[in-house]
């Protein structure tokens, strides 16, 4: 009865064309990417504008029902899907696509939470710009989404992730108050930074509905190599390296094991092994420069020469043209994919301090196939940030139940192994339902407090995205 007149009172606010009531229409709302996580819900609401999104919220705020906003639908840790319980909404922002401004001058752009990360970089690139937040979901992840999750991808050692990348936010609280937060300030120290309290917050706090972004001159030059390594060693002091000869050209540094590599070349289509001899460790590493003869190619080349001198690099290839770019790319970014096709994964993006990380891999490799022998370590990542993707896969030949029922305690062991080296066990996917547990075990008690402190200010009747984070 209730939510007949919710449904009713919210058809009013958004009309037809932004309500979603059918089971078999809202069912691509209810379970992720990945089919990890699923729910149900009382409706879809679909606004178009940030005071729709305000007259909804405060529909749901007065009617006690809980809100889960929802942006492209990518998200790894189950953050935008609705519980089992049939009563909340999931709110999508995906209609609230708009680009509201670009101010060439102020080297930023204002755009909706329901822009397309892809749209958003598109549109930098007409002005001759570079929005630089890049990461595989990019064709269908929005703006609130990679806000909300303080997303970071394969340009963060360069540019920063999302915190960095944003100057002011619009925010639908969850009373329905809107928050007008659009400034285009690079200095503002009058008092608390608010809009950091909602990226990040995974929906937790409120609705974010647009934001001013900040732009970056195009690069009107890049180059890319991909390059094998013997260890993970290897790789911290090529980094350093390449830091040292490159300076701010370096943008990109992804780093590969071969388990990792050998899933996509045996599954995704058109990738293959680039060097006759199997390595153990590969990295991708992009220069860039806004100037079109930056030379480049000579800069890369003799940073990798000094690198073989130095025995740190095996073997390495330089792409010639926009495909064979393309075709490194895809290697990379064909992983999570590729680890779908051999069963059940486990997805940890964990950080540790960049030096730590061939130690952390060593700790960790060495007790989880002691207690779990058989189970193959996807081990990648964007090693410039300290952030790896620690994936596991279920044994050759396994069965998918028992491997899953030992989720639990897999992770422990890798939570375990980061916390020696001080590090975070979410370092970009976020915790949404998942990491949520692990939280209470792993985070400072203290800081676990202060966050519920901060969320019983901003949302006291607990409707914002509800079980997730806390
Ligand atoms: P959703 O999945 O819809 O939502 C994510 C969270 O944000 C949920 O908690 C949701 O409630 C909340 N939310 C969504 N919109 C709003 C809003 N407007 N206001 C408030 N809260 C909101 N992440 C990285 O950081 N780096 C990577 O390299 C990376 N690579 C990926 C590669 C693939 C193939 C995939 C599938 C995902 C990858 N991700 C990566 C995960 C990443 O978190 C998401 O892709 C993206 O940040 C989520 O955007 P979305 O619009 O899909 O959000
Ligand atoms: C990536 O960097 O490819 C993603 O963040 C990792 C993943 O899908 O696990
Ligand atoms: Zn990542």
């Amino acid at each position: 009865m209730l939510h007949e007149k919710l449904i009713r009172d919210i058809e009013q606010v958004v009309g037809p064309a932004g309500l979603i009531t059918d089971a078999e229409r809202m069912q691509s709302y209810l379970s992720d990417w990945r089919n990890a996580y699923s729910g149900k819900a009382a409706m879809v609401v679909r606004p178009a504008s940030t005071e729709e999104v305000a007259a909804v919220v405060r529909l749901c705020h007065q009617a006690a029902v809980a809100v889960v906003p929802q942006g492209g639908n990518t998200g790894l840790c189950g953050g935008s899907i609705p519980d089992q319980s049939g009563a909340q909404v999931v709110l999508s922002l995906t209609r609230m696509n708009a680009i509201r401004a670009v101010d060439t001058g102020n080297e930023t752009i204002t755009v909706e939470a329901g822009v397309i990360l892809q749209n958003l970089q598109e549109a930098a690139a007409e002005v001759g710009r570079l929005f630089p937040l890049s990461l595989g979901a990019e064709g269908s992840c929005t703006v609130g989404g990679i806000l909300a999750t303080n997303a970071g991808g394969t340009a963060v050692l360069r540019y920063g992730n999302m915190r960095d990348l944003t100057l002011g936010l619009e925010v639908v609280l969850p009373d329905g108050q809107i928050w007008n937060g659009l400034r285009g300030l690079r200095k503002d120290n009058t008092g608390y930074d608010l809009k950091h309290l909602f990226i990040g917050a995974e929906g937790t706090l409120g609705i974010i509905t647009a934001a001013v972004l900040k732009l970056y001159p195009a690069p009107r030059s890049t180059t890319t190599a991909w390059v094998a390594l013997p260890s993970t060693e290897a790789a911290i002091e090529l980094i350093a390296l390449m830091r040292g000869q490159c300076g701010d050209r370096l943008t990109g540094f992804e780093m590969m094991s071969r388990q990792s590599v050998e899933f996509v070349v045996n599954h995704v289509a058109g990738c293959n092994d680039l060097f006759a001899q199997v390595y153990p460790w590969y990295v991708l590493i992009e220069v860039s420069d806004t100037l079109a003869d930056a030379g480049l190619a000579q800069m890369l080349e003799t940073a990798l020469a000094d690198a073989f001198e130095r025995e740190i690099v095996l073997d390495a290839v330089i792409a010639s043209n926009e495909t064979q770019v393309a075709g490194l790319w895809a290697i990379r970014e064909g992983i999570s994919e590729a680890q779908n096709h051999e069963g059940p994964s486990l997805k940890h993006d964990i950080s540790v301090p960049v030096s730590s990380i061939p130690a952390f891999i060593e700790a960790a490799d060495q007790r989880l196939l002691e207690v779990f022998p058989g189970v193959r370590i996807v081990a990648y990542g964007h090693v410039g940030d300290g952030n790896l993707h620690y994936n596991i896969s279920k044994p050759v030949g396994s069965e998918d139940a028992p491997f899953k029922a030992q989720a639990e305690a897999i992770m422990q062991v890798i939570y375990d192994a980061t916390l020696q080296f001080s590090g975070s066990i979410s370092a970009e996917h976020g915790l949404g339902q998942s990491k949520r547990e692990a939280a209470v075990r792993y985070k400072d008690p203290l800081e676990l407090q202060l966050m519920q402190a901060i969320k019983t200010t901003l949302d006291p009747a607990g409707l914002m995205n509800p079980g997730k984070v806390l």
